[in-house]
């Protein structure tokens, strides 16, 4: 039965018109205990719904449409490797990168466990040669500076993990310095290269596919630097100076990077989840092998918790459920994420691929076009920052938004400097003081100061845009690891009651194909130009003519 002509979904909709009529104002009136009944505590996260338009009854519907759509069963299939990702005829097991090492998980007659540590492994021994000064480049002194080079799932998981624990750094006895490059134009790199010693610099070339342009563009930039300039052969360049990081051992290899300096994951790992493979190498350069183990962990916790908890206390499902019936039943289609953290400056950009390109699909798994819609639009940037810069529209724009607050609870309590940590604490609970201030307006609009007095139309707030906070008690690598398997799980529960394939990317595929015959007429190969539009051909001519000057 189509989604929306079932029971459920028709339930939903009844009980909407009612919910559409209540402001929050008079959801905490008639029932003041709320906050009690729908806030959830998992380990180091507590994740307070109370100021999203629901009451019980509208939990009670949602998880029954959850299960309707056999949200238990695919979690089952999900953990234990079916091939869920069925576009692509492949598993989706980036919950088994977090597997302890005594737990075993068989796929295909063999146990990943024992491949996803051994792998780990290779990569603690890397980490630990560059952390120990024995990773030493062709002059013979040893590596200080790390360039990661990836984009999209192979860069931003770790370039947000290194700024959100950048209060973790490992003690290694040898300083290194990490860097990160995605962007295509060869802007990042061109910056960089400017002050990097070749002889001291290693590059981190990673991508899943190794056939990524953008990636590959930098790699040869990055190879042509070195080589330039020190005058040695390629062979000792490659192995000196070049790990690879990737699904496609074979591409490696062609590039030039030799079997030592490969680390391998699987195509059973999605690109925007691969962070927990070896592709959180600049992480664990960055924290430290133990801690990165910490943010395994964390994630881990939250497996354990989504694949197990019944779905009226299972957070990530509850999460993905109110966000249906914000998007489906109240029609809100613009999402915010605010974190109250400076530290986490980058995770909404991560947040916005792994949503966007896993939930931003208009075809069902049965192969017809969906007739509601799915994943809404997702930006974010930090709390207080965006509170001068697009909180307006929030607050008395006409879009309805739906946002979620994100801030550790405690901070700067381990700085020695006694003086210091005091003056950074008050900073903390001053972002802290905004971050609920901000849900509280934009929830209760001008009820929510005591004294309204008489206040002009232009100044009024509307408030009733809803919003979850989730509070980590601190910001460690543990708690992160489990926000961010949060948000996961809450994406494969959304794709699953919109019945779509999250682990696929067919949307982008497109404009890769484009894009090359696009070059080929920049470079001078009329034979395409005959398909262009007279828009793009006009650009492309221009564009020419200007080089040319
Ligand atoms: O173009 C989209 C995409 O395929 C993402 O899904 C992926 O994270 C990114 O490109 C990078 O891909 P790769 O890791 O294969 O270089």
């Amino acid at each position: 039965m189509d989604l929306t002509q079932s029971a459920e979904w028709q339930r939903l909709k009844e009980h909407s018109a009612t919910i559409e009529q209540s402001h929050l104002n008079d959801l905490f009136r008639d029932d003041p205990a709320r906050q009690e009944r729908f806030a959830f505590r998992n380990q180091d996260l507590h994740v307070d719904f109370s100021k999203q338009r629901i009451v019980q009854e509208t939990l009670g519907l949602l998880t029954d449409l959850a299960r309707a759509n056999d949200l238990e069963a695919r979690i089952k299939d999900l953990f234990n490797g079916e091939k869920v990702n069925t576009f692509e005829n492949r598993p989706a097991l980036h919950s088994a990168l977090r597997l302890p090492d005594y737990r075993t998980l068989d796929i295909n007659g063999s146990d990943i466990v024992i491949d996803v540590h051994a792998q780990l492994s290779k990569m603690e021994r890397l980490v630990e040669r560059l952390h120990s000064a024995q990773a030493r480049g062709y002059s013979g002194r040893p590596i200080r500076n790390v360039v990661h080079i990836g984009v999209g799932g192979s860069d931003l998981g770790p370039l947000m993990t290194n700024r959100a624990l950048c209060d973790y750094p490992c003690p290694a006895s040898h300083p290194l310095e990490v860097f990160f490059v995605s962007s295509m134009d060869g802007s990042q790199l061109s910056l960089l290269l400017r002050k990097l010693e070749p002889s001291e610099t290693l590059f981190v070339i990673a991508s899943k596919s190794f056939t990524t342009l953008d990636t590959l563009a930098n790699a040869e930039t990055a190879k042509d630097w070195i080589m330039e300039r020190s005058n040695v052969d390629e062979r000792m360049i490659l192995q000196h100076h070049f790990v690879g990081i990737s699904a496609n051992p074979d591409k490696m290899t062609a590039f030039g990077i030799s079997e030592d300096n490969q680390l391998l994951f699987w195509d059973w790992v999605g690109g925007r989840y691969s962070m927990w493979s070896c592709i959180g190498f600049p992480i664990a350069l960055q924290i430290g092998m133990h801690r990165f183990r910490d943010l395994l962990a964390g994630a881990h916790c939250m497996d354990e918790h989504f694949r197990s908890a019944p779905l009226e206390s299972n957070i990530p499902v509850l999460m993905a459920v109110i966000g249906i019936w914000n998007i489906n039943f109240l029609d809100i289609h613009a999402h915010a994420v605010l974190p109250y953290d400076g530290r986490l400056a980058r995770f909404p950009a991560y947040l916005e691929q792994l949503e966007m390109e896993s939930n931003g699909k208009n075809t069902t798994l049965d192969l017809k076009s969906v007739d509601y819609a799915t994943c809404p639009i997702i930006w974010g940037e930090i709390g207080p920052n965006a509170q001068h810069a697009f909180y307006q529209l929030l607050h008395q724009g006409t879009e309805k938004v739906m946002c979620d607050f994100i801030a550790p609870a405690r901070r700067y309590n381990d700085i020695d400097d006694q003086k210091g940590s005091e003056v950074l604490r008050k900073q903390h609970i001053l972002a802290l003081s905004n971050c609920f201030a901000q849900s509280r307006v934009l929830a209760f609009g001008d009820h929510a100061l005591s004294d309204t007095g008489e206040v002009p139309f232009y100044k009024r707030y509307h408030g009733n845009q809803p919003s979850t906070t989730i509070l980590l008690d601190e910001l460690t690598p543990f708690a992160l690891g489990q926000l961010i398997a949060l948000y996961e799980h809450k994406v494969f529960t959304q794709s699953v009651i919109w019945r779509i394939n999250p682990f696929d990317q067919w949307g982008v595929e497109l404009g890769k194909v484009m894009a090359g015959e696009t070059l080929s007429v920049l470079h001078g190969d009329n034979s395409l130009a005959g398909q262009m539009d007279p828009s793009t051909l006009a650009l492309i001519n221009e564009t020419l003519k200007l080089q040319d000057k």
